[in-house]
This record gives C-alpha cells, sequence and structure tokens, in this order.
C-alpha cells in the first residue's frame, strides 16, 4: 500500500488510532496536531511523519498542508478529522469565542484543506477527501447549537464537494459517527465506540474497491437513539 493519507487531529482519540491503523497498512502517513510531544510519541510509534500546527489559524492551515504534501510527496488521501466543542452553552449563554473558536477549527479548517488538496488532486484526476462530520449533523439538541450549526456546516459544504470532485475523478466521504469514548467529552463513555472501532469504520471507507466512493457513511454505538 503505497498511498500517502494526512491525518488532522492525529494527536488523540479516532485520528490517533486512524494513524496507527493506516501505519500498520503500509500507507505513508503524515498527521497533525498542536500537542508536539504526543506527536512524536506518535511518530516513533508507528513510523509515520508529522509536524504541530493550530488549526485555528488560517496561515498555520494552509503552511501545514504544505508541509505534508512536501513530506509525503504528495497528499493522495486527505482525511479532516480534527474537531471540537469545547463548551456547550444555551443559545444565550453563548459566548463570541464559542463560535469563532468552533467555526475556526471545525468548519474552516476543513474547507481550507479541501480546497488546497482538491486543488492538487484535479490536476492528478485522482485523491479522496474524508471529512470527519457527527451524528449531531442528522439530529439536533439543547446546548448543543455552535457544534451541531459547525457540523451541519461541513455536511453541507462536503455534500457541494462530492458534486464537484466527483468532475475531476477524486472521492469524497463523509462520515457520521456517533459517540465515541475519547477525550473529546470530559467524562467516560464506556458505553460509546471505541475509537479503534471508529476508526476503522474510515479506514473501510479509503480502502474500498477503486470502483467504488463512499459518499456517506453513518455509524453509530448500540446504545445511541439520537435518529
Ligand atoms: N468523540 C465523539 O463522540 C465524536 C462523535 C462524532 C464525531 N466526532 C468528531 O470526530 C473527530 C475526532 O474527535 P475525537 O473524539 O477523536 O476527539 P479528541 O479525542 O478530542 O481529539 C481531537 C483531535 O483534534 C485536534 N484538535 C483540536 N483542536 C485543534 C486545533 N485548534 N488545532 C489542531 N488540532 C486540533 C486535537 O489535537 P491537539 O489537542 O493536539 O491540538 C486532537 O488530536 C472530531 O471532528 C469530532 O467532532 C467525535
Amino acid at each position: 500500500m503505497n498511498r500517502t493519507v494526512f491525518v488532522t487531529g492525529a494527536t488523540r482519540g479516532i485520528g490517533r488510532e486512524l494513524v496507527k491503523q493506516l501505519a500498520a497498512l503500509g500507507f505513508h502517513v503524515f498527521g497533525t496536531g498542536r500537542d508536539e510531544v504526543r506527536l512524536e510519541e506518535l511518530k516513533a510509534e508507528t513510523g509515520c511523519m508529522g509536524a504541530g500546527a493550530d488549526l485555528s489559524d488560517p496561515e498555520q492551515v494552509v503552511d501545514i498542508y504544505r508541509q505534508a504534501k512536501n513530506a509525503l510527496g504528495q497528499v493522495d488521501i486527505l482525511i479532516n478529522n480534527a474537531g471540537l466543542n469545547n463548551r456547550k452553552a444555551a443559545v444565550v449563554n453563548i459566548q463570541l469565542d464559542d463560535w469563532e473558536q468552533q467555526y475556526a477549527v471545525n468548519l474552516r479548517a476543513p474547507m481550507l484543506l479541501s480546497r488546497e488538496a482538491l486543488k492538487d488532486m484535479a490536476g492528478r484526476k485522482s485523491g479522496h477527501i474524508v471529512n470527519v462530520v457527527s451524528t449531531i449533523a442528522k439530529t439536533s439538541q439543547p446546548n448543543y447549537s455552535t457544534y451541531c450549526t459547525m457540523k451541519y456546516g461541513l455536511m453541507g459544504f462536503t455534500k457541494c464537494l462530492i458534486k464537484e470532485a466527483r468532475e475531476v475523478n477524486v472521492k469524497v466521504t463523509a462520515v457520521y459517527p456517533g459517540g465515541t469514548d475519547t477525550d473529546f467529552r470530559p467524562e467516560d463513555r464506556p458505553e460509546y465506540l471505541l475509537p479503534e472501532s471508529a476508526a476503522k469504520m474510515i479506514v473501510h471507507c479509503i480502502t474500498a474497491p477503486d470502483d467504488v466512493v463512499v459518499h456517506d457513511l453513518t455509524y453509530r454505538p448500540l446504545v445511541e437513539s439520537n435518529f
């Protein structure tokens, strides 16, 4: 497996498991996150490449794509996985910073990275972009309006991207994981998906036969009934 993959949010949770699984399958992987210590540990453990970046800064977003491309030779597969829901709040209590941070990381960064990757992939008439959305984009929940809004935005962006990218033979997938037991929330949720399992479903999308594009994949732990 000589294909190259750029994974955001590689330092923890689903992204970390993705890097481990992809490296074990022989993909050449470049990972990013802010936590340089965890990134170095991951590089030592898996043999992946990587560099730190804060995806809330649009200049760092474009620059980390350039670094990934230089390190890998080219980015065959982009996985926009980084995301956060740092403060749940009722609409009346939302602070401007909540909107701005979540817009920057959950929506603007994957849009910018998709733009950069598609420019290159269109030239080669091949490639695959995977955007990690959430089952929240299929439902709604009090105190989740900021996260919900950004993930609905990412869903809409990805649906349009699917149509533009197919014109240049590039695959695009939106994955909609349900609750997964990662550092994403402060409390342990052992009844939720293991991060390994959530990652495995993404690997499944990018290892589908060449003549198959998975446009969207929704998966949940059995306990989840928000549909
Ligand atoms: N866990 C769930 O229940 C669940 C369900 C559905 C969808 N999702 C989605 O799945 C994706 C991964 O979530 P997870 O559960 O694996 O979360 P996680 O364990 O909290 O990991 C989030 C990752 O995103 C990175 N990240 C966050 N803010 C960043 C920033 N400003 N700049 C660069 N990287 C940043 C973190 O790296 P650093 O801290 O090193 O920066 C970390 O590697 C997210 O898009 C999330 O919305 C999660």
